[in-house]
């Protein structure tokens, strides 16, 4: 089915723990009348346990209808049980993209969990040691199945998911030192290379809201805490809509929709 917009909600970092099961399911109850999708950036379990994702599921799929899309976390590989998480998440009608891609209303989605390194000039570059180069490699093989997935999409516009930032506008209010550790330019050229239409991920539980890839892509750091922090009196969702067209405008040039949740008024979440 095909609509003129699109309106995706999208958090990362949930952190689900064995003892998470109540906290997290208020958090999405009433997404159905304020969402088209539902977009988790990673971290969704805190240690990667197939527990953890069976009570992820339980708390998300009992209220949340709409279609639900994720990306893995570092976290939710930390037991190198990611093979049973994904089949816990899909299994529950999630759909896991590790460089895949999907069209849902006429939209093409495209996620990886991506990987570190750093930004821009500071980024580290495979020379030296085999141990250097095999972890710059985790970065470039990540940014190469962002970049196969975008590819495969026929889709007029394309949203892009990650859990690690592809910028370093967004990791900006977290520690200088820890930067080459929560992203990598490496996922950004992909982002420019097919014009997506807009950017999410999380792991950066203190940075910015929100910056622009290179060549204007406007990308949205969701890590739940920061969420929480920036929007106290809201449920720890960002809600943004696209059209489903591409015009001279980028998503955030269109006005944010209200936020109508059962536990929120009138409020809006830019
Ligand atoms: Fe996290
Ligand atoms: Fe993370």
């Amino acid at each position: 089915m095909k609509k003129e917009t699109l309106t995706l909600a999208a958090v990362g970092d949930i952190h689900c723990k064995k003892d998470s099961q109540g906290t997290i399911q208020p958090i999405f109850a009433g997404l159905k009348d304020t969402a088209d999708v539902l977009l988790l950036c990673g971290d969704l379990c805190d240690l990667g346990l197939p527990e953890e994702a069976s009570i992820l599921v339980r708390e998300i799929t009992s209220v949340v209808k709409i279609p639900i899309l994720a990306v893995l976390g570092n976290h939710d590989v930390e037991s190198g049980a990611q093979a049973e998480v994904t089949k816990i998440l899909t299994g529950s009608g999630i759909t896991v993209l590790d460089g895949d891609a999907i069209e849902l209303f006429g939209v093409g989605f495209a996620g990886v969990k991506g990987f570190c390194g750093g930004f821009g000039r500071r980024m580290l570059e495979p020379w030296g040691e085999e141990i250097i180069k095999r972890y710059v490699r985790e970065a470039v093989d990540e940014s190469l199945k962002l970049e196969s997935a975008l590819a495969r999409l026929r889709t007029p516009q394309r949203v892009a998911l990650l859990h690690y930032s592809p910028i370093e506008a967004t990791v900006e209010g977290e520690p200088k030192e820890i930067y080459p550790f929560l992203g990598s330019s490496r996922l950004e050229d992909p982002l420019n290379r097919y014009d997506v239409a807009v950017a999410f991920h999380g792991h950066v539980h203190r940075g910015a809201l929100e910056g622009r890839t290179r060549a204007g892509v406007p990308v949205y750091n969701v890590a739940m805490p920061l969420l929480r922090r920036s929007f106290p009196d809201q449920p720890p969702l960002r809600f943004i809509t696209i059209p489903t067209e591409p015009d001279s405008s980028r998503a955030s040039a269109l006005p944010p929709k209200p936020f109508t949740n059962a536990e929120s008024t009138k409020s809006a979440v830019a």
